[in-house]
């Protein structure tokens, strides 16, 4: 088996994470990138010491690489993917698949065509954690799913960085709604949603979203997610999962990463499972969901989490935001 070279789309935040984990993978081989930002190009360059372009366009015509990570905005998923699958490269998309069903359906539709791999990047599934808790629950430790509660609570320097390019659902209750699905293996059918805003103003998003769920096995979650927590506070998120069934509980809390430094001012939690650099190799949840794709597309086999995954995590989201406009409960439209 040969190593698979990878080009990464989008060398932000998540981008540069993705060429980190790449590069450190003995069966990948971290191959080009496309940056649009001409200043970063240049360190990508020096950091990685790859060739980096300004479309997708010219890395299909002058790279040599078998797959791609799409780790663009939220919104610049959909004419990449399709792009590349035409070109025959597998995909790895980051979360979400896309902002609209249209995009997910033809990202779906030309993935299949080319016959390549679609792996959506939702990185709960490759957590130790969540996927322990999804193990017990799918065995029925704890009966059958009754009630799911999630929470994703970011720091107000998280919202900051993004400037209002994404909103809530989107970019963290996607999250929480895809591990409820894998956990209680049911369809979100209605929600139900609501919003504040008194922080974020002057970006024009929501400071919090509350959502309420309802299943198609008749049980019922939420999801709450804000991204206002102050910067001070010693840990970087406030993450919790909960599933409660008919004869036991399953808890996830994230809050304490079990690890903390006081310098002597301030107390921070270290990060060991999404950020650390162990031995040079990081970060550890991210390296689990790459090295899977890469073994997915090396050995032919199907990833855990594909684009009917990431559909569906669009559809909930899209009538969390529409809830959020009307005011109201709405179902979930799949198609
Ligand atoms: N799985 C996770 O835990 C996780 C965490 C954070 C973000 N994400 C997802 O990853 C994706 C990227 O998020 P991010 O936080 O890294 O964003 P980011 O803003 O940090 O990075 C995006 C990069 O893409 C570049 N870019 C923008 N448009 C481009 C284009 N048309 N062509 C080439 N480059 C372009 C920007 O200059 C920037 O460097 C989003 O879809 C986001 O939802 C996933």
């Amino acid at each position: 088996v040969g190593r698979l070279r990878l080009a990464v789309l989008g060398m932000g935040v998540m981008g540069t994470n993705h060429a980190i984990v790449y590069q450190g993978l003995a069966e990948a081989q971290l191959a080009a990138a496309v940056e649009t930002s001409p200043e970063r190009a240049d360190d990508v360059r020096n950091r990685f010491g790859v060739p980096v372009f300004g479309s997708v366009e010219q890395l299909i015509a002058e790279a040599e690489f078998d797959a791609a990570s799409i780790c663009l905005p939220d919104q610049a998923h959909v004419e990449p993917a399709l792009a590349l699958a035409k070109a025959g490269k597998h995909l790895l998309v980051e979360k979400p698949l896309a902002t609209t069903l249209a995009g997910c359906n033809a990202i779906i539709s030309a993935a299949e065509s080319a016959g390549v791999k679609l792996m959506v990047g939702f990185t709960l599934r490759f957590d130790p954690r969540y996927y322990s808790v999804h193990e017990a629950v799918s065995q029925g430790e704890i009966g059958e799913p009754v009630y799911m509660y999630a929470r994703r609570n970011n720091l107000n320097s998280g919202a900051r960085r993004l400037a209002g390019r994404v909103t809530l659902p989107f970019f963290l209750q996607v999250h929480d709604i895809d591990a409820m699905r894998w956990m209680g293996g049911a369809e979100v059918t209605r929600v139900y949603a609501c919003g504040v805003r008194k922080v974020l103003n002057d970006l024009g998003v929501d400071d919090a979203v509350v959502s309420t769920l309802q299943f198609s096995d008749g049980s019922i979650g939420c999801v709450e997610s804000n991204w206002i927590l102050p910067d001070s506070l010693p840990g970087r998120f406030d993450f919790r999962l909960e599933v409660v069934g008919t004869k036991g509980r399953a808890t996830i809390d994230l809050e304490s990463q079990g690890a903390t430094v006081h310098n002597g001012q301030q107390m921070r939690e270290v990060d060991p499972m999404f950020r650390p650099v162990l031995y040079g190799q990081q970060p550890l949840v991210l390296r689990e969901e790459l090295h899977h794709f890469v073994k997915c597309v090396l050995e032919d086999k199907t990833p855990v989490v594909g684009g009917a995954d990431g559909r569906a995590a669009t559809a909930v989201a899209l009538a969390i935001e529409e809830s959020l406009r009307l005011g109201q409960p709405v179902d979930v439209k799949y198609s």
